[in-house]
C-alpha cells in the first residue's frame, strides 16, 4: 500500500509595512513546521540587483529587460527561504539599506517586475516540498490576493500608522513606511488591500505574542480536525 504524502498547507499573510508579518510568520514556521517565505525580501533583493546595475524605476523599458534576464534560486537559512539572484544571495544588510528602502516600491509597482517574481514565489511550494516541510508561510502584500488566493489561510494585518513606525523606528532602520504604503496601495498592479475573504487583524492594540496566536489557533484547531 503506498501512503500518500499530506498535503501543503499554505498560510497567506498581508498587510502594509511593521505591521507584524515578518515576527509572526517567523514563529508560525516554527510551530508548524514551514518553510517561511517573506516576499518582500525578494522584492528587495532585485531592487538591490537593479541598483547594482545602474537599472532606474523610471526607464521602464531597460527594467523589463533587466527583469527578464534574472536567474532566481533559493538557499536555506534555517526555515526561511532567501533569495539567490546568478547564483548570490544578495546580504541582508543590502536588502534592508536606505536606498532599497527608497526604490523597493517604485520596482514593486511595475507589472512586469511582479510577473517575473510570480512563479517563483509560487514554486516555494516545491522548495517546501523537497525539504519536507509541512507547508509554507507566505508573507508580502498580495500573497493571499495573487499569490495563493487558495491558501490555506488567508490573513490580512494592519495598524495605526503611528504604531507601525514606532516600531520601525525601535528596529534602527531608515525607513519612510508612509511613503511606501502609499505606493504600495495606489499602484494599479496588486495594490495592497485586505483580499475578499481573508482575516483582518488590527495589531495596534497586540503584543507580538498575541498576534501569533489570534494567527495560530485557527491552524491549530484546522490540523487537529485532520
Ligand atoms: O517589511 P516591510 O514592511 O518593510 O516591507 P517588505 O515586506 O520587506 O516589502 C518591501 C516592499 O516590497 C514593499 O513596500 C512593497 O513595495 C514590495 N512588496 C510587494 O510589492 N509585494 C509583496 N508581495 C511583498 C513586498
Amino acid at each position: 500500500m503506498t501512503v500518500s504524502a499530506p498535503p501543503i498547507i499554505i498560510i497567506a499573510i498581508d498587510g502594509g509595512a511593521a505591521s507584524g508579518k515578518s515576527t509572526s510568520s517567523k514563529v508560525l514556521a516554527e510551530r508548524f513546521h514551514l518553510l517561511h517565505v517573506d516576499t518582500g525580501s525578494f522584492y528587495r533583493g532585485v531592487t538591490a540587483e537593479f541598483l547594482r546595475l545602474g537599472v532606474s524605476a523610471t526607464d521602464a523599458p531597460v527594467v523589463v529587460a533587466a527583469a527578464a534576464a534574472l536567474r532566481f534560486g533559493t538557499k536555506l537559512h534555517g526555515r526561511s527561504a532567501q533569495m539567490e539572484i546568478g547564483g548570490r544571495v544578495v546580504p541582508d544588510a543590502e536588502i534592508r539599506s536606505r536606498i532599497v528602502n527608497e526604490n523597493v516600491s517604485h520596482f514593486a509597482a511595475i507589472p512586469e517586475v511582479r510577473a517575473a517574481l510570480l512563479a517563483y514565489q509560487r514554486g516555494q511550494v516545491d522548495v517546501a516540498r523537497a525539504h519536507h516541510f509541512r507547508g509554507v508561510v507566505m508573507e508580502g502584500r498580495d500573497i493571499g490576493s495573487v499569490i495563493f488566493p487558495d491558501a490555506d489561510f488567508r490573513f490580512f494585518l494592519h495598524a495605526d500608522p503611528t504604531e507601525r513606525a514606532r516600531r520601525r523606528a525601535n528596529e534602527g532602520g531608515h525607513d519612510s513606511i508612509a511613503e511606501r504604503d502609499r505606493i504600495d496601495s495606489t499602484r494599479k498592479t496588486a495594490p495592497l488591500s485586505c483580499p475578499v475573504g481573508a482575516v483582518s487583524i488590527d495589531t495596534t492594540h497586540l503584543t507580538a505574542a498575541q498576534v501569533v496566536e489570534t494567527l495560530a489557533a485557527p491552524v491549530s484547531a484546522r490540523l487537529a480536525a485532520r
